[in-house]
Parts: structure tokens; sequence; C-alpha cells
């Protein structure tokens, strides 16, 4: 799991005013909660009193009071009120905790789990223009919003969404049996990820969903695909045209809960039957995608990657896959990788948190201990 990223910690709908909502990161919890600007802010759970959770308690006027004591934080992570001392009393330097970046797009809250400085900081991916004209009208896309959590580790899951030799064998509604021959195209890299763009062969007539058969013809040409996956926010882009002018495009983004458990966000517009009246038929064919693929990924051994690429036999056709994981493993000799079994270790006995810029700023002072990385961090 990688820090310095940024992650979708919920949808804007799940964080109220004056109710904060607790959600697990990469192996640890957060607390998210809205200021009396109605701004989302992102703590570490884990009060720096005696580690009762942020995220169980309330929201007093804007600032965050835990579930234990009742120990006040204000949007930077710093407590400000100590009921039990009363209000006369000076608050000790060491009282806060990690306070993340947040961003808003999509519909969702982005939150930067790391310290890097902002202009450091990976772009969030800002190619799916369609989420907000949908959102705005029905008039050109009609969309659909598939949110749900898979007991399968992050990269093993993602590698499965950005794989274009697969649908053959697992989704009968958009893969061909007849044809896995997968075309073969030099990806095209990016800074923090890849893309490929080819045709594949059709699926059988008779598989598609009577949704799909209402506005294909039976006799039709290639579907184009276009795939593009970011490692920001374990994030893909999949656009596919079809025959009759069909088109849909799906953006996800995959956090980690911990190792063994993935949270996926992912909105799909599509320019044919858009009214919300289709939204439920084009929902179910996505669950059934959905199910299909979280047999096979889930079902891989090991659970997690190999340390290296000479792990697994990658081939030609795994196109995306091979810099995916060439990415991960460059990120975790920056520094950027958990070390999960240091971090099991240590966490029996101390907090542990993912610094937060501030402690760039000001590294002594916290009671959390930095998580333990693979590789020591690019700054020391
Ligand atoms: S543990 Fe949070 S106020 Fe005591
Ligand atoms: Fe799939």
């Amino acid at each position: 799991m990688l820090i310095n990223n940024w992650y979708v910690a919920a949808t804007e709908d799940d964080v109220k005013v004056g109710q904060p909502c607790r959600v697990k990161m990469l192996g640890l919890w957060f607390a998210l909660f809205r200021n009396k600007a109605n701004e989302v802010i992102c703590v570490n759970d884990t009060c720096s009193h005696r580690g009762g959770s942020l995220g169980l308690g309330k929201v007093n006027d804007g600032r965050i009071a835990c579930s234990y004591h009742g120990w006040e934080y204000n949007s930077r992570g710093r407590c400000t009120r100590i009921p039990a001392l009363g209000d006369e009393v000076k608050i000790p330097k060491r009282a806060r905790v990690d306070c993340y970046p947040v961003e808003i797009r999509y519909g969702w809250i982005w939150v930067f789990l790391g310290d890097l400085p902002e202009d450091e900081r990976p772009p969030i991916p800002d190619n799916y223009p369609y989420y907000d004209e949908a959102m705005k009208s029905r008039e050109k896309w009609g969309i659909v919003h598939l949110n749900y959590e898979v007991q399968c580790n992050w990269a093993r899951s993602e590698e499965n969404s950005i794989d274009g030799s697969h649908p053959s064998f697992v989704h009968a509604s958009f893969g061909s049996k007849r044809d896995p021959k997968l075309m073969l195209v030099e990806p095209v890299a990016h800074e923090w990820g890849s893309s490929t763009y080819r045709e594949r062969p059709p699926a059988e007539y008779r598989n598609l969903s009577e949704m799909t058969k209402s506005v294909i013809d039976e006799k039709r040409g290639n579907n184009k695909a276009y795939t593009w996956f970011s490692i920001v926010g374990i994030s893909h882009l999949i656009d596919i045209k079809r025959s009759n002018g069909v088109r849909h495009i799906t953006f996800a983004a995959r956090t980690p809960i911990d190792q063994d458990n993935t949270r996926i966000f992912s909105h799909q517009v599509r320019n044919f039957l858009t009214g919300p009246e289709h939204d439920e038929e084009r929902l179910q064919g996505r669950m059934k995608a959905a199910a299909e693929d979280t047999v096979v990924s889930q079902n891989v051994n090991p659970r997690y990657l190999p340390r290296t690429m000479s792990g697994e036999l990658l081939v030609a056709s795994d196109q995306n896959e091979a810099p995916f994981r060439q990415l991960i493993y460059k990120l975790a000799r920056r520094g950027w990788e958990i070390d999960i079994d240091e971090a099991a270790r240590q966490g029996r006995y101390n907090a542990l948190a993912i610094p937060c810029p501030l402690r760039r700023e000001n590294p002594k002072n916290w009671i959390a201990k930095p998580i333990p990385t693979t590789n020591p961090r690019r700054d020391e």
C-alpha cells in the first residue's frame, strides 16, 4: 500500500453536517467531518490523549470531539479544548492529530495520505468531465454509480480492471470467446500510469443484455476500447465505443481499506437510453460484471503482488498490468510503500500515522509514530 497518494475516502454525501464519518484506509482509521465553513476535514482517527476514536465522537460547532473524554480538534488537527481541565488551561503542544489535504472531485472526497508539499503532490485525474455533464443534464449522458467493497488486495483488484485479455474468459456479455486474441499495441506512458487503445471483437450477440440489444445491430464490427490508468487514487478510465455509435465510459478509483480489502468507487456514463428509467438495468449489468471479476481476482495466489517483476510470468498481452507493477515498484523504492509486517508489529503498542504535511513544517511533538515504510524515506 502506497502513501503520498490521493485516495477516495468517501462520497460527498457520506459526510453530513454535524456528524463525523469514520473510514479505514491503508490499514489505519481516519475521521472526516465538516467545519463551520462546510469544508470537509480529514484527520487521523486516533486521539492524542489516550487513543480514543474521533470518528466515533461528535462534531461541536465545526470541531471534532473525541468519543472518550471529549477533547476537541479544529480544522488543522489542533486540540482547542480539554473539557476535564476547563477553558483556562493551556493546551499542550502535543495535543494534536495529523490532518490531511482534501479535494472534492466527481462527487467524491479525495484525501492526500502523505506529507508532500502541495506542488509535489501528484495530480488527481481530471479526464472525466462526463460526470459533471451527466449530473447537470441527462440529454447527452445517462449515468450510474456503483460503490462496493471486495475482499481482495487493491493491486490484484485494479490489475483485473485494466486487463484487456480477461473479458473473453470472465465476461460473456462483453467478451468474445470465439476470438480471445488481443490486438497488441504499444502502451502510451504518462507520468503516473499508461494507456492502450485497441479494437476487439464484440461478444456473441445472444449474450448481450436486452438493453444493449435494443440499440445495437446483430451484424456489427469491432468494439474500440481505450483503457487509461493512473496510480493516483488507483484509478482508471475505460472508454468503449461499440457499433451504432453506442459508447460508455467508466471511471473508477480504488481505496485499500487494508491489504486484504478494497473499496471501489465508480461512475459510468452512457450515450444511449440516457433516462433514469434505464439506470437499474445498466446497474444490474455492472454488478454482474463486478461479481465475475471479484471471483477471479480474490482467488489468485499469492494474495498480494509478488515483490519483483519476475515473480509471475507476464507476457506481451499484459499491456497495462506490466507498467502498473513497474510503477508500484518504483514508488516503493522511493520509500512510499507501507511495510505491513513492521506496521503490524509496531502498531500493537504504538498509535501509527501516515505523516501529514504539517509534520514536515514541524516534525516534533506528535504522539502517533510515523508508519514504517519498506525503504528509507527520500528526505531522511
Ligand atoms: S482519548 Fe480522546 S479525549 Fe481522551
Ligand atoms: Fe473484468
